[in-house]
């Protein structure tokens, strides 16, 4: 109420915030300089990743993905899609229309992955998906249909053709045992085949960000980059050949997915990461590692929001100085709560009963405080986000050698559709860190599920792979 209707309220309050906020080691409003570095070093760890003599040590991976096209329209046929990694696992049918009534139609089940089979064996987290897969075809009553499979699977792999693709390492929360190092199409295959009930044509394996860019591409044949901002964050770009390194020939592009997430495990954005961001890290399932993508992306936001809010309870300025068990959960504050609580339509009173719904027993005050301190959080996110976009856009620039270039991303992602400012704070910084680029932003329609069914189809026609 107060904080409402009487402006000078709430701007006092607002500046009490940020005034305790520095004391607390909260580093977290990065100034235009400190992005600009942040763009000039992803620049730099892009290069490394593509390189011959630096590749294997780089820390932004730069792997190629065998898509060397973006589609053409003329895709068509019957196709089964697999979305694992993002926030839920989904089996999918997809029909896709060519010539004049060009159409896609989706049909999809959701499917839930216990944590015991995210974090289990490798072989009980296949047969659970092949589990679900049976399920949607008899659901869908094609079980005898042998129908060609695209597979997206949301980390990163290292890929030698298109159908093949051995997991450099988890990320975000998986970590089913057996699997690193493992082919994940063959440990698809082996699933399938224990089973012994249906046959299935695995086609294509494919990132969440390449899958976004071709589903943007089918629409917009300027879309050369794919952006996730989700559970994870990450980008793919459509390189030119002659600058992948590690892949014979020189002709034509070839879409390379970054893995960008891992920026920053070498210690090189260390002067940035806050207390608070190394706590966030330290408790992950994979400490040291996706530094970049634990201070961008929707796993971990409210993770680093909870740690500011036990110090700041500790200090005595929250929650009367009281550390709820609800506060020490992991996990609590999830996108959908940060979206909400950061709404502006929302009056205070309302952050206030989402508090209360997650079991934090907040006062008035309070609820500014944890406002303001996800405010910070989701903007620092965006804005480096923002950076490491611009170093991709500007290298697209150079690669072609233009003054000024017009691409579209393509854009998939919780955090990026959910969040009321993010998306408008990620733009704003690529426009002020790229200011040779006029960039636009296409939203993906299920980036995963349709890309995949598309590169697929685009795999069976150029080399008629699968068929095994
Ligand atoms: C993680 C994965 C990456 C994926 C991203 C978005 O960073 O390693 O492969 O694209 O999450 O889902």
């Amino acid at each position: 109420g107060l904080y409402k209707t009487h402006p000078q309220y709430a701007k006092r309050l607002h500046k009490v915030v940020r005034r305790l906020v520095p004391t607390c080691d909260v580093r977290f409003l990065l100034s235009l300089e400190t992005l600009r570095e942040v763009r000039n070093k992803m620049r730099t760890e892009l290069e490394y990743g593509l390189k011959r003599e630096t590749q294997a040590n780089a820390t932004v991976k730069m792997l190629p993905t065998y898509v060397r096209g973006t589609p053409d329209g003329t895709e068509k046929g019957k196709f089964l899609a697999l979305d694992l990694g993002g926030t839920n696992f989904r089996v999918l049918l997809v029909k896709i229309k060519s010539g004049r009534r060009r159409s896609v139609q989706m049909y999809n089940k959701i499917f839930a992955i216990p944590l015991e089979i995210m974090q289990g064996t490798g072989e009980e987290l296949f047969d659970h998906i092949v589990q679900c897969i049976a399920d949607f075809l008899e659901y869908m009553g094609i079980k005898g249909a042998r129908l060609p499979l695209g597979f997206t699977f949301s980390f990163p792999c290292r890929q030698a053709s298109i159908d093949k693709g051995t997991l450099v390492g988890w990320t975000k929360g998986f970590k089913a045992t057996d699997c690193e190092g493992e082919d994940v199409v063959d440990m698809l295959r082996e699933a399938i085949r224990r089973r012994n009930e249906f046959d299935l044509d695995i086609v294509a394996v494919v990132n969440d960000t390449v899958g976004t860019m071709m589903t943007c591409g089918y629409e917009d044949p300027n879309c050369e980059i794919g952006l996730i901002a989700g559970t994870g964050s990450n980008v793919c770009y459509m390189e030119d050949m002659k600058n992948i390194e590690i892949v014979e020939g020189n002709e034509g592009k070839m879409c390379i997915n970054t893995e960008w997430g891992a920026f920053g495990d070498n210690g090189c954005i260390d002067n940035i990461r806050t207390k608070y961001d190394k706590e966030v890290d330290e408790g992950s399932l994979n400490p040291g590692k996706q530094r970049y993508e634990k201070m961008t992306s929707g796993m971990y936001l409210g993770e680093i929001v909870r740690q500011i809010l036990i110090d700041l309870t500790k200090q005595g300025l929250l929650f009367r100085g009281h550390i709820s068990e609800s506060l020490m959960k992991r996990g609590i504050f999830e996108t959908k709560f940060l979206s909400q609580i950061e709404s502006d339509r929302l009056a205070l009173l309302q952050v206030r009963r989402i508090l209360q719904q997650l079991g934090l027993d907040s006062t008035c005050e309070d609820s500014i405080i944890v406002k303001e301190v996800c405010g910070v959080v989701s903007q620092r996110a965006a804005q480096l986000c923002g950076a490491g976009l611009a170093a991709i856009v500007e290298k697209k620039r150079e690669n072609r050698g233009v003054e000024r270039l017009q691409i579209t991303v393509g854009v998939d992602g919780t955090l990026y559709k959910l969040h009321p400012h993010f998306s408008r704070v990620l733009q704003e910084t690529v426009k002020e860190l790229a200011p040779q680029c006029d960039v636009t932003f296409m939203l993906s329609e299920d980036g995963s599920g349709k890309g995949a069914a598309l590169i697929t189809a685009v795999a069976k026609r150029l080399h008629n792979v699968g068929q095994k």
